[in-house]
């Protein structure tokens, strides 16, 4: 970890000499515990535990350590804590929950090239990481972090990447989207449908999106053409027209065949409800995992014949070219989510609690606000992070292929 040990930056020690800067270099020297939330059995949110002492791992050559200042609830954290993707994550509790952060660089692995002590980032972890984002200090590779906009608030720009980056992995890593194509975002008034909404309109697509009645102005903002309310209308009869690609943010059997009705031949379905998790979940990742290959292929053969049109389970992924889209759109203003509410991090189980009930518009984001250092301990050990480390104990590289990992995440599991 450079900057971390003292004898890896005796220059910068002799020649600054603010006060604000050795206390800076400091913190960054002892930080190797800190606190985080973690979740040491799956539930409800009583099971969320605040610990002060939670080890920060030593940084892999190609990592950042960043000091977090805002992080997001996502789905998928409430959904984890729950028990989702226990196949994989139960052999590994306690785990720490918590996808998006925005905060500052506090530390880089060796080979780190784009960022420097101090710069201001934001990025999202991939969704199989078990270290996570709810902590004073997260530990993120190069390419799941970009530069944070001055314009943002660490605030707004923590609510935006995982939800972007898998609204840019749907239409523009699979689908292909292009100038003039008639793109159907189902369920536009969430994170996601709303990031899609915006890069689809960015992209100079033609937009038409379902959303609840609250959220027609929004997504009308972000660049809707056509906003059919779900909660008012049959939206079999309010959609209008065919469409080149379908992101379905919803993905029950309703929503999948009216989108496919509303399919172009040639069109790309992609859905955010998967189901190589819940399969593995409920037969074990041996069973599963061919169950659930089974499932996709034979819908995607079957809809190939049937309508000529392409099938996906789509998911999230880190992509340095997306980030840097992403990035480049949400600092010109055309991609932001809204945030309606914080909370610290002391009262992660309230926002938890908020979330599930959805006590706040479900359209929003909530976010913890991170406002304290968590200092402590000499470094014990560095944890291991991704899926591929997790699956066994012949694993000594989180880099390395594993089988089931790379099927897990081909069938889009989270
Ligand atoms: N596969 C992946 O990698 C991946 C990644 C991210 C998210 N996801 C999943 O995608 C889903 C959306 O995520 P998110 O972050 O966007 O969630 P979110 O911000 O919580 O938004 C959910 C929204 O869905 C809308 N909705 C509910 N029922 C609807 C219906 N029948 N028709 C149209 N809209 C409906 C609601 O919008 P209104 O307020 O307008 O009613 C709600 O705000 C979640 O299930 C999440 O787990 C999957």
């Amino acid at each position: 970890m450079q900057i971390l040990s003292r004898t890896t930056t005796p220059h910068t020690f002799k020649t600054c000499h603010s006060y604000e800067f050795f206390k800076s270099v400091f913190v960054r020297f002892i930080v190797t515990s800190c606190r985080a939330v973690v979740i040491p059995r799956f539930g409800g949110p009583e099971v969320l535990q605040l610990r002060s002492d939670v080890d920060v791992p030593q940084l892999k050559p190609n990592e950042v350590l960043v000091r977090a200042r805002a992080v997001s609830i996502n789905p998928l954290d409430t959904r984890m804590r729950s028990g989702y993707g226990r196949s994989i994550f139960e052999p590994l509790l306690p785990l720490i929950l918590g996808r998006d952060i925005s905060g500052e660089v506090a530390a880089v692995g060796n080979s780190v090239r784009s960022f420097g002590i101090g710069q201001e980032v934001f990025g999202a972890l991939h969704p199989t990481a078990v270290r996570g984002t709810y902590a004073d200090y997260a530990v993120l590779s190069e390419d799941e972090l970009t530069a944070k906009p001055p314009s943002l608030t660490h605030v707004e720009a923590s609510a935006i990447p995982f939800a972007a980056l898998t609204a840019w992995r749907a239409l523009k890593s699979t689908a292909r989207i292009t100038e003039g194509q008639r793109v159907l975002v189902v369920g536009g008034g969430g994170a996601v449908g709303l990031a899609a909404i915006q890069l689809a309109a960015a992209a100079r697509c033609h937009v038409t999106t379902t959303c609840g009645s609250q959220s027609i102005d929004r997504v009308r903002e972000a660049g809707a053409e056509q906003a059919v309310d779900y909660t008012a209308e049959d939206i079999e009869l309010g959609i209008k027209g065919k469409f080149d690609a379908v992101l379905d943010t919803i993905g029950v059997p309703e929503t999948e065949r009216i989108s496919i009705k509303f399919l172009k031949r040639g069109g790309h379905y992609m859905t955010l409800q998967g189901e190589a998790a819940s399969l593995t979940d409920r037969y074990g990742l041996a069973a599963g995992l061919p169950i659930a290959t089974a499932i996709l292929v034979k819908k995607q053969i079957q809809y190939r014949y049937s309508h000529g049109i392409e099938y996906w389970w789509t998911y999230m992924r880190a992509d340095p070219d997306g980030l840097d889209e992403i990035r480049r759109l949400s600092e010109a203003g055309k991609v932001k989510i809204p945030v309606e509410k914080t909370f610290p991090i002391t009262q992660v189980r309230e926002a938890h609690e908020a979330k599930d009930k959805k006590k706040i518009p479900a359209a929003n984001l909530e976010i913890l606000g991170l406002h304290t250092l968590g200092l402590g301990k000499q470094r014990k050990s560095g944890k291991r992070l991704k899926l591929a480390t997790l699956l066994g104990d012949s694993l000594k590289s989180r880099n390395r292929p594993v089988l089931p990992a790379i099927l897990w995440q081909l069938l889009g599991g989270y």
